[in-house]
């Protein structure tokens, strides 16, 4: 593998440990979906055991760096280094049995992404960067798209849940961009691959609002590796605060906010 570094290494290692269950939890949905109960239950129990492989390998191999992870919170420990979880994102996809769902690490260093890994277990494809030494699929490095006519590009989001307070909002961001391209917006359920797929030139942008750091943080330093542009709605770097992240190619990013303004 080109990217080798003792941050890189436990990371790999441990997505790799945690998505031999991952697989497995996989492979008993089938299964569930036709029961009276339906699979609720067991993703949650699956999301939990994912989670808890790897905060023993990671703890293993770093005990003194803090944790940020999904299901359990916060694990306190020094304050420089802290791992950024989320073990199942996509989860909606892994319920329903649909093969597009990833396990996301980030490594933060004082506030900073400086590496992160964003694995899809089901297309054994392992997205990985490290700040200074680029974004890589597999063993491949990996660049962002190079199209500048948003009409012509792959966009990419998620959209509201039935709950959320901004769901008009969200639809009408929705309807602008869908009037402005050609090929119409993806929604694929796992807003970490979306960002590596920025990332590794398959799509060209992607925005969506009220998403957590752990949905993010590793897409953050892999789309950044791969010469992409990670902003706010504004254009400015809030966007672990605010909720809100865009990310794109250097060619629409600017397009992009014109839009969202
Ligand atoms: P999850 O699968 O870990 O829950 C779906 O659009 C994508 O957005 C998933 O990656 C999902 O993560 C994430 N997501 C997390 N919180 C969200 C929220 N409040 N609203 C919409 N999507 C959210
Ligand atoms: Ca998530």
């Amino acid at each position: 593998m080109p990217l080798s570094s003792p941050n890189i290494n436990v990371l790999v290692k441990a997505c790799r440990k945690a998505s031999k269950t991952l697989i497995r939890d996989f492979g008993e949905i089938e299964n569930l979906q036709v029961s009276l109960k339906g699979p609720g239950d067991f993703v949650t129990a699956s999301d939990k055991r994912v989670e808890k492989i790897l905060i023993t390998e990671l703890q293993l191999a770093r005990p003194k760096y803090s944790i940020l992870s999904e299901e359990i919170g916060l694990i306190k420990n020094d304050e420089e280094f802290r791992w950024i979880i989320d073990p199942i994102d996509g989860t909606a996809n892994f319920l329903h049995g649909i093969p597009h769902f990833g396990i996301s690490i980030g490594l933060e260093h004082n506030k900073e992404i400086i590496c992160g890994i964003i694995y899809d277990p089901i297309k054994n494809e392992m997205f990985i960067a490290e700040k200074g030494n680029g974004s890589y699929l597999n063993n491949q490095r990996m660049r962002v798209s190079s199209r500048s006519e948003l009409k012509n590009c792959m966009i990419v989001t998620g959209g509201p849940r039935h709950d959320a307070e901004n769901r008009e909002l969200v639809l009408e961001e929705y309807k602008n961009f869908s009037s402005k391209v050609s090929v119409p917006i993806r929604k694929m359920g796992s807003a970490a691959l979306d960002m590596a797929y920025v990332a590794a030139g398959r799509c060209d942008g992607f925005w969506q609002r009220n998403l957590n750091y752990w949905d993010v943080a590793a897409g953050i330093i892999l789309v950044k590796e791969a010469g992409g542009y990670v902003t706010d709605f504004e254009g400015d770097e809030n966007y672990i605060e605010n909720k809100n992240i865009l990310v794109s190619n250097s060619k629409i990013n600017e397009e992009m906010i014109k839009i969202l303004k």
